[in-house]
């Protein structure tokens, strides 16, 4: 589990997170949801540790992540698996080199043991006999597949991922959400998904965090979203058509 208690972070004298908290559990797909511009990635970093936050403090069950010393901070980053937004792999290195990478940075494994797991881990994420292409050769799914198997490889006990499925089209998005959420249930790993999509808000929201104006505004998941009295939210939940007409037919 990880737990943020009042986080504040400011950007040039403007307060971009205003004092956040919340508790993402284990082996749930938790999402931080929220209008463009509105904090999310700013908080992921600053969970993630690649922000430092002016206030407040990050457990990483139970360990303050914040105040931790340099072993510690070490220690938790190894359990770290993040995919970034855009996907980020290494245009110069193929799908192998990519996903091996972690484990060339943090383990001393063997270049046998480390061949196991990556192609463990890119069969677990349905891609096989592609080891040897180009990042500039595979779709944009795909992609993200490799930058989901990357972000697992090292036995990873938390998940982040920064707007998923950004780029792709509705029903690979929904494939690689479900692929995050099964992999998060079957590894038993604590994620944290940012998004502005109402597609995986409704897919894959076990737990759900939306922020607006650096605010925590609303908590819940996606079986009662629809059903709070949140002005903010509402207005960005039924912000398309189509959820508008579900409005009316409930
Ligand atoms: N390193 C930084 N320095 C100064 N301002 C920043 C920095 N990073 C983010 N900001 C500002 O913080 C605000 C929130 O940005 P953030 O990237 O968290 O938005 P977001 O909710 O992730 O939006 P999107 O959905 O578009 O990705 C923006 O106004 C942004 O300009
Ligand atoms: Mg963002």
């Amino acid at each position: 589990m990880i737990e943020i208690q009042d986080i504040k972070k400011t950007f040039d004298g403007k307060p971009i997170l205003k004092g956040i908290s919340g508790k993402f559990e284990k082996g749930r797909t938790n999402l931080i949801i929220g209008a463009s511009g509105t904090g999310k990635s700013v908080l992921l970093k600053c969970i993630v540790g690649l922000i430092k936050p002016d206030e407040g403090h990050v457990y990483y069950d139970g360990r303050d992540f914040t105040d931790a010393d340099r072993n510690l901070k070490i220690e938790i980053r190894r359990e770290i698996g993040m995919l970034f937004q855009g996907g980020a792999l290494f245009d110069s290195k193929n799908v192998e080199q990519n996903v091996i990478f972690p484990l060339d940075m943090l383990t001393d494994m063997s270049k046998e043991e480390k061949l196991d797991r990556v192609n463990f881990c890119l069969k677990r994420v349905g891609l096989e006999n592609v080891n040897k292409k180009m990042p500039s050769e595979i779709s944009g799914g795909m992609k993200k597949r490799v930058g989901i198997a990357r972000a697992i490889v090292n036995n990873s006990k938390y998940l982040f991922c920064d707007e998923p499925n950004s780029g792709l089209d509705p029903q690979t998005a929904i494939v690689i959400d479900n692929l995050i959420k099964e992999i998060t249930e079957e590894f038993d790993i604590t994620t944290i998904v940012v998004t502005h999509d109402m597609n995986s808000v409704m897919e894959i929201g076990d737990y759900i965090m939306f922020l607006y104006e650096g605010h925590k505004v609303w908590e819940g998941n996606d079986s009662n979203i629809t059903e709070s009295n949140v002005k903010e939210l509402n207005d960005f939940v039924f912000a398309n058509k189509l959820m508008r007409t579900i409005r009316k037919e409930v």
